[in-house]
């Protein structure tokens, strides 16, 4: 068994023993996971917003959905991505689902529509490759036009990515109609990293929905199933979701000052839900539900509870059945979780 960094320990050896430490140690998780393993992630950057088209009849006239342009200011030029809205037509403000998809199109398989409209959720989709491409171009799309650092710390796909969803956000929350104290980001796999990754950083969101995320998502890194995905084999084949910093942790990953709970743990005081698949070994569930159970301390810092004191706790990890996928028990456990810490 590997020495297991804590989450609750400066890098001078002084431990954080209140929420007001807690507020410095995070900056310190923050840099350190930018600087070794994600890439530093862009400043803020202004953005606009536009309607393109609506459609009033969504799901059989539940929903509204709105075809959105999002134009960022880049650091070379304006870029835009297409963000679909859909919400309830109903007069209430809605809570908010960011969800980074595979796909372009909102009718697909890892998305219940119906479901989530009729329990009162809007839902701001970003299909990840119209922001960059998956794939070791650093000048395509959004990717071409942001400077970047050369130094092994400058932002890999899945900063770019996570750092798109929070200007998404940036624009959504100045609609009236939206309900600004809850929003949720989730992802699935890759992109299940890169919610994490986001709602790591973004304060603003309360609910970071952990999906299937595996190596660098979830999953502690040290002591894995030996079926399962490594630093060393993600960085072989994904070099660039990361910063050049991370391949030496790859071949030295006991030794590395850091290890995915703390990405975990960098979202508290908010609330995280880690989901995993029985039959997802390459992700490997014990290892995404040894890491929640690493990062737990954190939380009882705010009177929290972790995942020790059950799934009621605001770091929760639920176990659905079956294989790599974001299925519709994922969702409605995501609702669930988020109905019962609701601000
Ligand atoms: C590969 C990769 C995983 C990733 C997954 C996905 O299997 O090794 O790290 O989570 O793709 O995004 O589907």
């Amino acid at each position: 068994m590997s020495f297991i960094p804590d989450v609750l320990s400066f890098i001078d050896g002084r431990k954080a023993e209140s929420a007001q430490d807690w507020a410095l140690r995070r900056d310190e998780i923050l840099e350190l996971l930018a600087r070794e393993e994600y890439g530093f992630l862009p400043e803020k950057k202004p953005v606009r917003i536009s309607t393109l088209g609506k459609n009033n009849a969504h799901s059989g006239g539940r929903g509204i959905e709105e075809k959105l342009e999002l134009r960022i200011e880049a650091d070379m030029g304006p870029f835009t991505v297409p963000v679909t809205l859909l919400y309830p037509d109903t007069p209430e403000k809605h809570p908010l689902f960011l969800y980074i998809s595979f796909s372009p199109d909102i009718y697909q398989h890892y998305f219940p529509a119906e479901t989530v409209l009729s329990r009162g959720y809007a839902v701001a989709m970003l299909h990840y490759t119209a922001i960059t491409s998956d794939d070791g171009d650093m000048q395509n799309g959004l990717a071409g036009l942001m400077d970047r650092a050369d130094d092994g710390s400058g932002w890999g796909k899945i900063s770019l990515w996570a750092w798109t969803l929070s200007r998404a956000l940036d624009a959504l929350l100045l609609r009236d109609d939206i309900d600004k104290a809850n929003i949720a980001v989730i992802g699935h796999s890759r992109l299940g990293k890169t919610a994490l990754w986001c709602g790591a950083n973004d304060e603003r969101i309360r609910f970071v929905c952990v999906n299937d995320s595996g190596c660098s998502g979830a999953a502690m890194e040290r002591c894995k199933n030996p079926d399962s995905e490594t630093a060393e084999k993600i960085y072989r084949r994904f070099p660039f979701w990361f910063c050049e910093n991370y391949q030496k942790h790859g071949f030295d990953v006991d030794n590395m000052p850091f290890d995915q709970h703390f990405a975990l743990a960098a979202c508290c005081p908010r609330f995280v839900a880690v989901h995993s698949a029985s039959l997802d070994d390459w992700a490997d569930p014990a290892s995404e539900m040894r890491s929640c159970l690493n990062a737990s301390p954190v939380w009882k810092l705010y009177g929290m509870k972790g995942l020790d004191e059950g799934v009621k706790g605001s770091l929760s990890y639920f176990l659905r059945e079956g294989t790599h996928y974001l299925a519709l028990a994922d969702w409605t456990a995501y609702m669930d979780f988020i109905e019962a810490h609701k601000a």
